[in-house]
């Protein structure tokens, strides 16, 4: 595994070897009781979600495990880090403590850089909200301040969250950061907080803008969003993501929401959402932040509570991102209800309007998702008043086949049976065909036959709508836990894949980690192929979970040259995938007029690729 841009001094052979000494199904008992059940795996309830019927698994032989209930897996040290929420060096340590093995101190020069340069990073950003502090309540401030009175955010409520404000100043901060010493240009390029002009000199990113501290949960500045107070576009700025912050990981306000009574998170959308909440009495509001819920956040959440109460606004616009964010959430085993805004406000302006009393009334009416889903189907079904039965029960249908529970599953057909005055028997019946056909991509046969033999049915069921490239990713995905699963099987490929028969991002980076110890003739495992997954994700989802669980499906599935087969198969089908991905940036060019040279060339290369594509599929 590369060590290379990770902070992760410690070199792959000692990684090994602290992996060897450490089985994974003596580590996992140290927690959880396992029973030996099915073939060579072991079972047990999952330490990572509430269960009452074991579905968290350990696969000896592969040294891995994996939960099918929530779908965590990974291998010995990533259970570790997982359920001491620590992270990937201290897990480490902790497995090297635990086998006697000792850890070459942080002599590591490369290493104590880096934590240096981090904490170098930290203390500019607290001086940066210490800057932005004093210019809010200081003469500077008097317009950001009456803003904040105009959306009635008290003193203390600002205090609170640190909020600061940049002045209209060129280089405000940047004088503040001299008078500091900080004047390293390494440091001040990293921050974006401040920029290099074309004289040479710094000026400030962030002008006359309200500015809100970003905390880690353990109230370390790490970031900062800025909101304008004029019509300066876009309306709120954010720093870059740095050595110290990386978007997506974190969540504003959980810093302050982690300590709430409250044993569950309220996730809103905005800061001022958050900031509106806490002020209300709802201390245990979080903010994602503008992107859609991602896995990394739905992990944080998971380490401090088991219930989560979404609430978005009632634009369109967020709807689908917002179902997307529940399935996410509750594939992490954690429970989730649905809080709908009424008549088109955020939190932050139902408040406002409605005070705080009836805007904790509203946390108590939240919907389980289920319900929320139906009443989304029965929303988009009706138009210009007119209630579409057909359009609704096709619908619901799907969204109960997707419920595992089937108790659930019947209950809801009844509720559905009286919305549309039929049985609900034969809610019972539409929705049981459904859940007997394959929901994704029938024409695929080699998909049709990989899912059959490998009987997988979970990686299916989360998405619907399954795009190509999702499933070239589960092609790959599954090409790769073969090769772990039996590395020999490359010398058996009449033709040796490559970087490019990946897709593009996180599958190429892990293909690249896997090719470059396959080429220098290093170990390699299902385990390994897990460390070589670190810290990756392909459509917000750890990608050692994904390997966790195609590894396992693997499991006593192929015999005799079978393997051989499907992995020459699988890499034909990902060849395939490579030219139409070529073929859809070919097609964007050919139909490009602006440029008529380009796009007669790409027509050519069309051409190609088709005659191509025509020759793989017959081979
Ligand atoms: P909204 O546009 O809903 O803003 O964006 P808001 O939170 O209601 O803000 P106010 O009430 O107008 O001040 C929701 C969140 O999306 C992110 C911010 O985190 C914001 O809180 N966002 C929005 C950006 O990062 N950039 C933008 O330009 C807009
Ligand atoms: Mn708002």
């Amino acid at each position: 595994m590369s060590s290379a841009g990770n902070n992760r001094p410690i070199p792959d052979e000692l990684v090994e070897e602290i992996k060897a000494k450490n089985d994974i199904v003596a580590v996992v008992e140290q927690y959880v009781r396992l029973d030996k059940r099915s073939g060579s795996n072991y079972f047990g309830l999952c330490p990572f979600h509430n269960e009452d019927t074991p579905s968290f698994s350990v696969a000896p032989n592969k040294q891995i495990f994996y939960c099918f209930g929530c779908h965590k897996g990974g291998n010995v040290i990533q259970f570790v880090r997982e359920l001491e929420k620590c992270t990937w060096p201290q897990a480490l340590k902790i497995l090297a403590d635990r086998a006697s093995i000792k850890l070459p101190e942080s002599d590591d020069e490369a290493y104590r850089e880096k934590l240096e340069f981090n904490s170098r990073i930290s203390t500019l950003y607290l001086e940066a909200a210490r800057y932005y502090y004093r210019q809010l309540t200081g003469p500077a401030g008097q317009n950001a301040r009456a803003y904040l009175k105009n959306r009635a955010i008290s003193d203390s409520t600002a205090k609170k969250f640190g909020l600061g404000f940049a002045p209209d100043e060129w280089d405000g901060l940047v004088k503040h950061f001299a008078q500091l010493n900080i004047t390293d240009p390494v440091l001040l390029d990293k921050s974006g907080l401040c920029k290099r002009g074309n004289k040479g000199g710094y000026y400030d990113i962030f002008r006359n803008r309200l500015m809100f501290p970003i905390f880690d949960a353990m109230g370390k500045i790490v970031a900062f969003g800025g909101r304008n107070l004029d019509q300066a576009l876009p309306k709120y700025m954010n720093s870059p993501e740095t050595p110290i912050y990386t978007k997506g990981r974190h969540l504003y306000g959980l810093n302050i929401a982690k300590s709430s009574n409250e044993k569950r998170l309220i996730l809103v959308e905005g800061y001022m959402d958050t900031i509106a909440m806490h002020q209300a009495g709802v201390d245990y509001a979080v903010a994602a932040l503008g992107t859609a819920m991602t896995e990394a956040q739905a992990n944080l959440l998971r380490k401090y509570t088991e219930n989560v109460i979404v609430c978005f606004d009632a634009d369109a616009a967020g709807q689908t991102a917002a179902l997307k964010s529940l399935d996410i959430l509750t594939s992490r085993g954690l429970k989730v209800l649905v809080l709908q805004m009424p008549d088109g406000k955020d939190p932050d302006e139902f408040i406002k309007k409605h005070g705080a009393e009836r805007f904790r009334a509203l946390v108590d009416q939240a919907l389980p998702v289920i319900d929320f889903k139906i009443e989304v189907a029965r929303r988009t079904s009706t138009h210009q008043d007119q209630f579409n039965i057909l359009s609704f029960q096709d619908l619901a249908c799907t969204i109960l086949a997707q419920e595992d529970n089937a108790i659930v599953r019947e209950l809801y057909a009844g509720k559905i049976g009286t919305m549309i005055h039929t049985s609900a028997e034969s809610v019972m019946r539409e929705i049981d065909r459904r859940r007997t056909v394959q929901p994704t991509n029938k024409t695929d046969t080699l998909h049709q036959q990989l899912s059959d033999r490998l009987n997988h049915t979970d990686l299916d069921a989360q998405t619907n709508s399954q795009t190509a490239n999702d499933l070239a990713i589960r092609e790959e995905i599954y090409f790769l836990s073969l090769l772990a699963d039996q590395p020999s099987l490359l010398a058996l490929l009449k033709d040796q894949p490559g970087i490019d028969d990946f897709s593009p991002g996180a599958m190429q980076q892990v293909a690249g980690r896997v090719f470059k110890l396959l080429s220098e003739q290093k170990a390699f495992d299902t385990s390994i192929l897990m460390n070589c997954a670190e810290a990756l994700m392909v459509n917000e989802r750890m990608l050692s979970d994904l390997f966790a669980t195609a590894s396992l499906k693997l499991e006593g599935n192929f015999s005799g040259q079978e393997p051989a087969n499907t992995a020459t198969e699988l890499l034909r089908e990902m060849r395939l995938n490579h030219l139409r991905r070529q073929l859809r940036e070919a097609q964007a060019l050919a139909e490009d007029l602006s440029q008529p040279e380009k796009a007669a060339l790409a027509r050519q290369r069309l051409l190609d690729l088709n005659l191509h594509i025509k020759q793989l599929r017959q081979r």
